[in-house]
C-alpha cells in the first residue's frame, strides 16, 4: 500500500532488535502470517542495516528503520531500502535529511515542547516514547487535547495487556513495541510464536 504511513497501515508496529540478518526473512514471513505488514528494524545492532536490505525481498511488508539518531544514518537506511525513518526523539537534522531523500520520518516526542517543535516542522504523526514511563494513555490524552490533528504512536512499555487502552484513544491509530518479536524468540527461531503473538495483537487491536 504505497503512500500509507506505519500509523495508518497497521495498528501494531513491531520493534525489532536483530542480531543476525539471516533472521530477517523468516521474521518478516512470520509477521505477515500473523497479519502484521509493517516492521521497524532498529539500528541498535550491526545486523540492522543488512536486515532492512534482506527484507526488500518481501514487498508486502513495509520496512521502517528505527533508532535513527543522526542524519548520516538516514542515508544508510534509505540506501538499504527503508521506507520510513523512525527515531526515539526529534532531530531537525534527521527530519531534514529524510525530507531531502523523500522518505517520511516519524520522530519521537515526550513533551508538549517537543510537540510544538514537531507541529512547527509540519509533522502530523509522531512516536510517543517511552510511553509507559511518560504516563501511558493518560499522558497522551492530556497532550492530544491542545495538539489537535496530531496522531501518536506510543512505544516503550506497550504490550498485549495494555495496548487496547492506548488504541481506545482517538489520537492513537497504532501502537508499537517489541513483545511480538522478543530477541529470545528470534534467536531460537520461534517463528510460530512470532506469528501467534502477532495474530493475537491484531485481534486485540480489532476489538
Ligand atoms: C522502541 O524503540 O520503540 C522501544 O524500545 C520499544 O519498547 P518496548 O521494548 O518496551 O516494547
Amino acid at each position: 500500500m504505497p503512500g500509507t504511513t506505519p500509523l495508518t497501515r497497521c495498528p501494531v508496529v513491531p520493534v525489532v532488535v536483530i542480531d543476525d540478518a539471516a533472521q530477517a526473512l523468516p521474521l518478516g514471513r512470520a509477521l505477515l502470517a500473523g497479519g502484521i505488514d509493517v516492521v521497524e528494524i532498529t539500528l541498535r545492532t550491526s545486523a540492522g542495516l543488512d536486515a532492512i536490505r534482506a527484507l526488500r525481498a518481501l514487498p508486502d511488508l513495509q520496512v521502517c528503520a528505527g533508532s535513527v539518531l543522526v542524519p548520516d544514518q538516514v542515508d544508510q537506511v534509505v540506501d538499504a531500502g527503508a521506507e520510513f525513518v523512525v527515531s526515539p526523539g526529534l532531530s531537525r537534522g534527521v527530519l531534514e535529511r529524510s525530507r531531502a531523500l523523500g522518505v517520511p520520518a516519524l520522530p519521537g516526542v515526550a513533551t508538549a515542547s517537543d510537540l510544538m517543535v514537531a507541529v512547527e516542522l509540519g509533522l502530523t504523526e509522531v512516536k510517543f516514547f517511552p510511553a509507559g514511563l511518560l504516563g501511558g494513555p493518560a499522558a497522551i490524552r492530556a497532550l492530544a487535547a491542545p495538539f489537535t490533528g496530531v496522531s501518536f504512536m506510543p512505544s516503550g512499555g506497550v504490550n498485549q495487556d495494555n495496548m487496547a487502552e492506548y488504541l481506545a484513544l482517538p489520537a492513537v491509530p497504532a501502537v508499537s513495541g517489541s513483545w511480538m518479536v522478543e530477541p529470545a524468540l528470534l534467536a531460537a527461531g520461534r517463528w510460530d510464536d512470532v506469528t501467534e503473538r502477532s495474530a493475537a495483537a491484531i485481534e486485540r487491536a480489532a476489538k
